[in-house]
């Protein structure tokens, strides 16, 4: 067989059905989470212009290794979003909602990073940000949503884990400390760190080379350094989580891998998946993204959650398998196949899915058809019925497999009590 001569883009993939329906099912369960909480529903375009993006760190690799930027006809820097908070907060600046507002948002999201397994370049998120509001609760609130969709899928092996980064009150204070502290070990660190250090040392702590981690371990930790006011902030978020039952674990050096967060910051780990991509979610505050986009002083928080490393997690804990999506009736047409395509137009104006052989295949090879594609009913038309104004309705699943003629007026109602049968005896 001839190889075909262009494939999906390395780093992305195709979602086939099956697997996408399950992913829609997923975003739809997250929509309708969201929206009980009462979050709206928010879509911003999938590219911006770069400067919209700059601010998630200059010493990120997000910003400096992963853009997928590009000039537009104009001349304009543009670049395709690597995540959603940053034009969720150029949005908000733009059109100045009421406040708090509350978000949610799903999509896919771009970063050139180098692929492995649940690391791609085009990737999907969910995701929900508040606006307007520095209450601890709205922190622990948002943290309780993530939590909750997780369990309602089934998953049973997610670790939260806590941390708060403080803010301009005592982050400078605590920067001094670890740089001094990094400086004083300089020689240990890999050359990277090193050069890591000269930009931002906070950024030292997101290293993964083994050689940087016992340095790492003793580095000094962000909340020690709190001041009182982003400490008791610390403590109102504990505090609520404590009241909703959600176990944590304080992560001292979670720093996560962008620039703009400011005191809490969390990470959902998933114990099923390997450990180089268990985050399959992520968030924290960023009171002073609003102001840097040009708009007024606004707190914010949020957090993304990566659909397609949710997914393999489910897989790994063999839940939220999806719904196969059988059809629920099958045509046999052996009129010429006109009939077929009326009858399909009917049955899924009424909520019936339908499928159906083309071609004109014989009835056998029909009938075929019918049995590969799963569906629960055939309703066949031959050259009698057509002439009766009739068709025969015959079960392919459940007990009863007698079929019956069925005037064609009365057909959605006759196929909807017999798939309803089926449906009883396979429950
Ligand atoms: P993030 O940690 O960069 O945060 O991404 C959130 C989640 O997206 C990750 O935990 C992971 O599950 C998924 N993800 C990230 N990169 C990839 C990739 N290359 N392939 C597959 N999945 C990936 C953010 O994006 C922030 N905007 C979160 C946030 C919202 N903070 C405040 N509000």
């Amino acid at each position: 067989m001839a190889s075909p001569s262009f494939r999906t883009p390395k780093g992305t993939r195709d979602i086939l059905p099956g697997e996408a329906e399950r992913q829609r099912d997923l975003v739809n369960r997250f929509g309708e989470r969201a929206r009980l909480n009462g979050f709206g529903h928010v879509v911003t375009p999938i590219f911006e212009d770069l400067g919209v993006f700059k601010r998630l760190g200059e010493s990120t690799d997000v910003v400096t290794k992963e853009m997928y930027d590009f000039e537009d006809k104009d001349g304009r820097r543009m670049a395709l979003r690597p995540e959603l908070t940053a034009s969720v907060v150029r949005a908000f600046v733009q059109h100045r909602p009421q406040l708090p507002w509350k978000v949610w948002y799903e999509g896919p999201q771009f970063r050139y990073e180098k692929p492995q397994a649940g690391r791609y370049r085009q990737f999907s998120q969910i995701g929900a940000e508040v606006l307007g509001t520095n209450d601890g609760a709205v922190d622990a609130e948002l943290i309780a949503l993530a939590w909750h969709f997780f369990a309602d899928l089934g998953l049973a092996k997610v670790r939260l884990l806590l941390n708060s980064l403080g803010d301009q009150s005592c982050r400078p204070q605590y920067l001094a400390a670890l740089t001094d502290y990094f400086q004083s070990r300089l020689d240990e660190l890999s050359e990277q760190s090193q050069h890591t250090l000269q930009v931002n040392a906070l950024r030292v702590l997101d290293s993964k080379r083994p050689q940087d981690q016992d340095v790492i371990d003793q580095a000094p930790v962000m909340v020690d350094f709190l001041s009182p006011d982003t400490g008791e902030h610390f403590a109102s978020v504990r505090r609520v989580l404590d009241r909703l039952g959600i176990p944590y674990e304080i992560s001292p050096r979670l720093v996560r891998g962008l620039d703009y967060y400011t005191r809490t910051t969390f990470e959902f780990a998933a114990d099923a998946l390997t450990s180089a991509q268990n985050a399959i979610g992520g968030g924290g505050r960023y009171n002073g993204l609003a102001g840097d986009l040009g708009g007024p002083d606004t707190p914010g928080i949020g957090f993304a959650l990566g659909v397609d490393r949710i997914l393999l997690a489910c897989d790994a804990e063999h839940v939220f398998a999806g719904s196969a999506s059988a059809t629920d009736v099958f045509i046999v047409d052996v009129t010429g196949g006109d009939e077929a395509s009326v009858i399909v137009g009917q049955l899924a104006a009424a909520g019936i899915s339908a499928s159906r052989a083309y071609d004109q295949r014989s009835m056998k090879a029909q009938f075929r058809a019918a049995d590969k594609s799963g569906a629960r009913c055939a309703v066949i038309i031959g050259d009698d019925e057509l002439a009766a104004g009739t068709v025969t309705v015959r079960p392919m699943q459940g007990e009863n497999r007698d079929q019956t003629a069925v005037g064609r007026d009365t057909l959605i109602e006759q196929l909807s009590k017999t798939l309803s049968d089926i449906r009883k005896t396979l429950t």
